[in-house]
């Protein structure tokens, strides 16, 4: 007998991790608007990543409308039959059927209690998928979510096995694999009050009460070292932003409304960063990037619509703050190696903005090292901006750094719990970003209550996980949480764009794609199907070969094979 082997098994069989390690199912819940995956202290859904045994191999990873959740499905590229994606059942508007079926290329529905099958009158349609690895594109650096004051606030509430699955669910390899968070300098809306440091004393430049963190940063930090631990993640990319210097610095004297930093603070504010950097490096927690501050316009147009935190710079002041301020103070730190995203505002300020700045100080954008983009904008300004604004800096890193739904007037403000369409929303969103440039994408709030906050200007949205505050026993994975997780989980950092494109027409698209290949070779293919009907999907790779694939009606997948 070889020992070895037998110390594994007793290793096995002894480790209590192991069991823990295994992929368990969505308990699917049926909602309002659609259905969500329940968690509680004991129970909650992972999908370990799926080990390709041989080349040949080929994992679909599925979710769907009608209930599939990370659901696996394997075939070979040696097998020339059609890999069918089998989905629960069939909704539409109007009805349930318990099965779609499609034969000789015609779609036809099964229900349960009638014999007879009931035609749609469509043919399914095939698309071709063409992956040609040698075509390639950016690299991906993290996704992740925001650990606002609210998140913070709600998880500290819960049991802890609760926040465990939390942070399991987000951040471990098992879960969607999350690398990054995206964290406030001071407060942000998503917070109980507005604050920030050395808001005493006032008019006070050197900053002397700013000399350790505040309770509420404490308490987060205990929490992302938690995070680490049962995330297994020794690095976890965090990035901060300001939203609001104190009132003393600002034009206003206010936290909100039209406001601008006051010339005389430009240094001070700029103090301000590098010590919020070195108290976070002295407990641990390294800051990987900063921005040039949160949505600057909200302080300049925005404050007729936005009444929180938030600190007004035009694109000539700020050029002048981080030319002769920011960037000179962190470059000479010990902090220098910390990365500065500029903008931190909507698309439709691209790439004008970056063009302002240049007019004020010729190198100022020499300072920075990306761009950050705020998606809430983009169903109506295109794409076209970003690759403006990309074409003229190719070099600087492109992240979308915040996401939600819910703040348009015309929008549910709060949680619409399981609604498909706010999934389908994100999976446009992803996609189109991805293949303008996009280095990654950092999402809104982790979790919030079933009203969407908390928030202390009730500017309540929704969030990919709703956690129960009424009984604190119970969070729900809405399908904006899979959205999310049919990239980050299969995305690992320096995973590179490849071209992955269909024979569609622009205009229609049945399918979206975007592909990528991982850093240990193998491909992943991020496939959606928007339409009430399945589709054929004939894939070609340049290097692996032919193989077709039926995908459900109304689903996404990430397709994974050497
Ligand atoms: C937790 O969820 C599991 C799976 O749905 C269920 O079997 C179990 O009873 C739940 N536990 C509690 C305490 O509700
Ligand atoms: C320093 O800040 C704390 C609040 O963080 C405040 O209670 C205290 O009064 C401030 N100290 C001075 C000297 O203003
Ligand atoms: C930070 O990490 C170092 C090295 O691992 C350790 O010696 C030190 O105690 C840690 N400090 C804190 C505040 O956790
Ligand atoms: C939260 O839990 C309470 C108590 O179990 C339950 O009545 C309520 O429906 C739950 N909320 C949601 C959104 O499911
Ligand atoms: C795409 O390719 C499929 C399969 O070859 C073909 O049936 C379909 O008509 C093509 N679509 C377009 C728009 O050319
Ligand atoms: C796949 O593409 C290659 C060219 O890259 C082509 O030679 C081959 O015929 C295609 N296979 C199928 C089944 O379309």
């Amino acid at each position: 007998m070889n020992l070895r082997w037998l110390w594994m098994l007793f290793a096995v069989a002894l480790w209590p991790g192991w069991a823990a390690a295994l992929s368990t199912p969505c308990q699917l819940k049926e909602t309002q608007y659609g259905s969500v995956c329940v968690c509680n202290s004991s129970y909650c859904d992972y999908l370990e990543q799926p080990e390709l045994q041989d080349d040949n191999q080929i994992v679909v990873i599925s979710s769907s409308k009608n209930g599939l959740r990370f659901t696996r499905s394997e075939g070979s590229f040696l097998d020339k039959n059609i890999l069918e994606v089998k989905d629960h059942q069939w909704i539409d508007n109007n009805f349930v059927a318990d099965a779609v079926v499609v034969e000789q290329n015609k779609v036809w529905l099964q229900f349960a209690n009638v014999p007879q099958r009931f035609a749609i009158n469509v043919n399914i349609k095939t698309v071709q998928l063409t992956v040609q690895r040698e075509k390639r594109y950016q690299k991906i650096t993290n996704f992740g979510g925001a650990f606002t004051g609210s998140v913070s606030h709600i998880l500290q509430q819960l049991p802890k096995a609760l926040q465990d699955h939390v942070y399991r669910s987000y951040f471990h390899a098992d879960g969607i694999a999350y690398n990054s968070i995206r964290m406030s300098i001071g407060g942000s809306d998503f917070d109980l009050l507005p604050w920030a440091y050395n808001q005493l004393p006032r008019n006070d430049p050197t900053l002397s009460n700013f000399t350790s963190l505040d309770p509420r940063d404490l308490q987060k930090i205990e929490q992302l070292k938690r995070l680490k631990a049962v995330a297994k993640l020794s690095n976890l990319k965090i990035m901060a932003a300001a939203w609001s210097a104190p009132p003393w610095m600002k034009s206003n004297n206010r936290w909100t409304g039209y406001g601008q930093l006051k010339a005389e603070y430009y240094q001070a504010w700029a103090d301000y960063h590098l010590k919020f950097l070195e108290l976070m490096q002295s407990k641990n927690m390294t800051v990987w990037a900063i921005s040039t501050g949160n949505e600057p316009l909200n302080g300049v147009i925005g404050f007729f619509f936005v009444h929180f935190m938030s600190m007004g710079w035009t694109p000539w002041q700020q050029a002048i703050w981080l030319n002769d301020y920011l960037g000179p103070t962190i470059r000479k730190s010990k902090q220098s190696q910390v990365l500065i995203f500029g903008n931190d505002d909507q698309r439709y300020t691209y790439p004008s903005w970056f063009r302002k700045m240049r007019t004020s100080r010729s190198t100022a954008l020499d300072y920075l090292d990306g761009l950050a983009v705020h998606w809430y904008w983009d169903e109506i300004f295109g794409p076209h901006c970003i690759d403006r604004a990309h074409a003229e800096m190719p070099d600087k890193l492109l992240l979308n750094t915040e996401s939600c739904i819910g703040d348009k007037p015309w929008q549910t403000h709060g949680p619409e719990l399981g609604s498909w369409g706010r999934g389908e929303s994100y999976m446009r969103a992803y996609i189109q970003d991805l293949l303008h440039h996009f280095n990654g994408w950092l999402d809104w709030n982790l979790v919030l209550d079933e009203r969407g906050g908390p928030n202390y200007v009730h500017n309540y949205v929704d969030a990919p996980v709703i956690v129960n505050t009424t009984s604190r026993t119970e969070f729900y994975k809405q399908p904006i949480y899979y959205a999310i997780g049919h990239f980050s989980k299969f995305l690992p950092e320096e995973s590179v764009r490849i071209e992955a494109i269909t024979n569609e027409t622009e205009s229609f698209p049945q399918l979206s794609v975007v592909g990528f290949q991982r850093p240990d070779g193998s491909v992943a293919l991020i496939v959606y199907n928007g339409e009430n009907l399945p589709v054929n999907v004939a894939l070609n790779d340049s290097q692996r070969g032919a193989f077709s694939l039926r995908l459900p009606a109304r689903s996404w997948h990430t397709v994974v094979y050497k």
